[in-house]
């Protein structure tokens, strides 16, 4: 299993490109299950969850060709394949995500109950219950979700119980190509949720009310090849932006989409980072104050992204004062708590869902290891800060959803090296 080793110290000073959005091109991905037609991606960044999805793809029986810089052009084979296998949904979540494309274009579909990150019971009930609500017979054999709709879907009213964005994609999927009008209620506001419907929407597809929590979707009898553009990626800037304020250095973020990420933008400012925002770029300066913890309390978008907490204890551990940090999203995500403690960070709960962060002055390097995908960029800016080295463990977490991790963090001046075991 490959290792990060970091030597802490540097300030990441410099400029860091931002790939195209994970979160978008999965669901983009699974959408291209819609047409027969071919859908041409660009921006699709080169991560291992994109592997995953591309694979699922194949597995089904679609042609998935990567071109110059990581556009994919996806098209049906004949025969089609109505299963997604264990081995490739238990990696990821997102995997579960064919569910609603398969139903609606084929009347059928079995795809294995899913994984992913471990971070507490992630459950997929919305997504059952709203297909339920389109007309499909929906059963769970042997760790599979059997759904049918031999006569397809048919346009109803579904009322969110929680707000998911997976659960909004599958339903909204489905519903293009169900008979007649759905609406969705306390849908998911998500720029991933809105960049999918523009995506379905040059595909032909009929959806208004993306990015609102009320989504309408007017059925249609088929969807059209495409071309679309990936965004570029809102946790990645985040991540890179609290990691370059964390070791009081200086970058510009370029190819990136300020407007996406707000809610942290907002929280480094009051941190004392100071930040100047451009169209497509984002130039940040932690060297201008001394930075005080800030709290943070995380909530569906636009409010502050549970994607983004973890980096922010980190940040938080190194700050001046002590800083509330409550999760509300997911249960059991302070994993990585755990892990900046044994770096020294003086972090302590309360209750399950609020970390206590007393910011010290320095954290001391440690062997660590990464619990899932984003608790273990906390500990590449806990390893960033500290004094010494600091080697983490179970790296393949990162490699799922950060692009050419150590060379972009070399390229700004870290100290981080990849230790393979290959
Ligand atoms: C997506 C993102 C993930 C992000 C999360 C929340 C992708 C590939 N992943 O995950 O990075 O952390 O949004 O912004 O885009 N829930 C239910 N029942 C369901 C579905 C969800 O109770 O049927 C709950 C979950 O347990 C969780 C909350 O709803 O507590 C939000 O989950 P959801 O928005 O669905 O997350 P994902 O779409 O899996």
């Amino acid at each position: 299993m490959d290792k990060l080793l970091i030597r802490g110290g540097n300030p990441l000073t410099g400029t860091v490109t931002i790939s195209g959005s994970k979160n978008s091109a999965l669901p983009i991905l699974a959408a291209s299950i819609l047409s027969e037609a071919s859908l041409r991606i660009a921006n699709v960044p080169h991560l291992n969850d994109v592997t995953t999805m591309i694979e699922l793809l194949g597995t089904i029986g679609l042609d998935v060709t990567v071109e110059e810089n990581m556009t994919l052009d996806v098209s049906t084979r004949d025969i089609l394949n109505l299963r997604a296998p264990y081995n490739l949904v238990k990696t990821m979540r997102a995997s579960f995500l064919v569910l609603g494309p398969l139903l609606a274009l084929h009347g059928h579909a079995e795809v294995s109950l899913p994984g992913g990150c471990a971070i507490g019971p992630r459950p997929v009930d919305q997504h059952l219950k709203g297909l339920s609500a389109l007309g499909a017979d929906i059963r769970v054999e042997e760790g599979y979700v059997v759904a049918d709709a031999k006569r397809g879907l048919i346009g109803t009213t579904i009322a969110m119980d929680v707000v998911t964005v997976g659960g909004t994609q599958n339903l909204m999927m489905a519903a293009t190509l169900a008979r007649g009008e759905t609406t969705i209620y306390n849908a998911a506001c998500e720029p991933e949720v809105t960049e999918l419907a523009a995506c379905l929407k040059a595909m032909g597809a009929q959806i208004e009310g993306a990015g609102t929590d009320t989504i309408r979707i007017d059925g249609v009898s088929s969807l059209q090849g495409a071309e679309f553009r990936i965004t570029p990626d809102r946790v990645e800037t985040a991540t890179y932006m609290i990691a370059a304020a964390a070791t009081r250095g200086q970058l510009l973020l370029k190819n990136t989409c300020p407007d996406q990420i707000k809610a942290v933008t907002a929280k480094l400012q009051e941190s004392g980072v100071s930040i100047t925002l451009g169209e497509d770029w984002i130039k940040l300066d932690a060297g201008v104050h001394d930075l005080t913890a800030v709290d943070i309390f995380t909530e569906p978008y636009p409010g502050f992204p549970t994607d983004m907490q973890a980096q922010y204890v980190a940040l938080n551990a190194v700050s001046e004062g002590t800083s509330r940090v409550t999760e509300t999203i997911f249960e059991n995500r302070f994993m990585h708590v755990h892990e900046l403690v044994r770096l020294g960070a003086d972090i302590s709960f309360e209750g399950n869902t609020t970390a206590i962060v007393k910011g010290v002055p320095r954290l001391k390097g440690a062997p660590v290891m990464a619990t899932d995908l984003r608790a273990s960029f906390s500990l590449v800016i806990g390893g960033m800060v500290a004094d010494g080295e600091t080697l983490i463990d179970r790296i393949y977490h990162i490699d799922r959803g950060y692009e050419c991790i150590e060379e972009k963090l070399q390229s700004v001046g870290a100290d981080v090296h990849r230790l393979s075991s290959r």
